[in-house]
């Protein structure tokens, strides 16, 4: 069990359905270092999801071991912070109380005020400053979006959970919480998992893009990408990125033949 990074090792996971049991993970082992950003691609159902569920404690595998900076891990843990593809904000809350419920769910020492602050906090840097008091139905997707991440983001997770979140949104929405994601990983430190369908996003986002086999998932294969700080959309065009690309392509299809 290592210190410095999130460790799953050699796990396998079958869960039982009414048609039987059903293997999903097999053999299963990937190092995430501390304070990376690692995006995870893979065939629709090979088993994702279910990965996500193993680092935050959801769900204990059959076999192996998963632990998060030398802890192995047994139960749900609070220090992980999630978002995904429909932001599930509470309608009768602001958008500021919204924000602040992972403090009240998992306790804090913060006063009253301090909560607001760094609420408000987080709110500004993802342009949302002016939006406080208004209800979740008041806002468009991408900004439900944004504060989805400041509500994943609010009690300082250790690890920070991204299941498919940009999946609803529009091309042009998308590429704007691409930025935001950015600039919240240059302000605001955790170690970073994202599920994903769309490559692009992978090799913008993230420090390696992991691609899992067909179920039951392994990892297939692992690419990893350079010089996370200076990366720009238009660097999705250069032949570098072309060439990743394409090679993640051939890695997906690889995957599904094997599904
Ligand atoms: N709690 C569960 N009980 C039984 N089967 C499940 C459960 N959760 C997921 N599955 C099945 O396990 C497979 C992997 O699911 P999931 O991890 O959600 O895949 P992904 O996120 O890659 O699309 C799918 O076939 C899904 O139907
Ligand atoms: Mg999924």
């Amino acid at each position: 069990m290592h210190k410095d990074s999130i460790e799953i090792k050699d796990v396998f996971h079958v869960y039982e359905t009414q048609t039987g049991p059903l293997p999903v993970l097999k053999n299963l082992s990937l190092t995430f270092p501390k304070n990376s950003f690692t995006a995870v691609v893979g065939p629709s159902g090979c088993g994702k999801s279910t990965l996500t569920r193993l680092i935050s404690g959801l769900l204990i595998p059959d076999s192996g071991s998963v632990s998060i900076f030398g802890e192995k891990i047994e139960k749900p843990r609070a220090s992980v912070g999630m978002a995904f593809q429909n932001p599930v904000l509470l309608e009768w809350r602001t958008i500021l109380q919204n924000v602040i419920l992972p403090l009240e769910i998992v306790g804090s020492t913060l006063s009253t005020n301090q909560r607001k602050e760094r609420a408000r906090h987080l709110l500004k840097l993802v342009g949302l400053e002016e939006f406080e008091d208004k209800r979740p139905s008041e806002l468009s997707g991408g900004m439900r979006q944004r504060a989805s991440l400041c509500r994943a983001l609010m009690h300082k997770p250790e690890v920070l959970i991204l299941d498919e979140p940009f999946g609803a949104l529009d091309a042009f929405t998308r590429e704007d919480l691409w930025q935001v994601m950015h600039m919240l990983r240059k302000e605001e430190p955790f170690t970073g998992v994202l599920i994903t369908h769309d490559l692009r996003e992978s090799v913008f986002l993230t420090d390696q893009v992991v691609v899992l086999s067909g179920r039951p998932a392994a990892t297939q294969y692992i690419l990893d990408i350079p010089n996370l700080n200076e990366r720009s959309l238009d660097d999705l065009y250069t032949p570098q990125t072309i060439e990743m690309l394409n090679n993640l392509r051939l890695q997906i299809k690889i995957a599904q033949q094997r599904d």
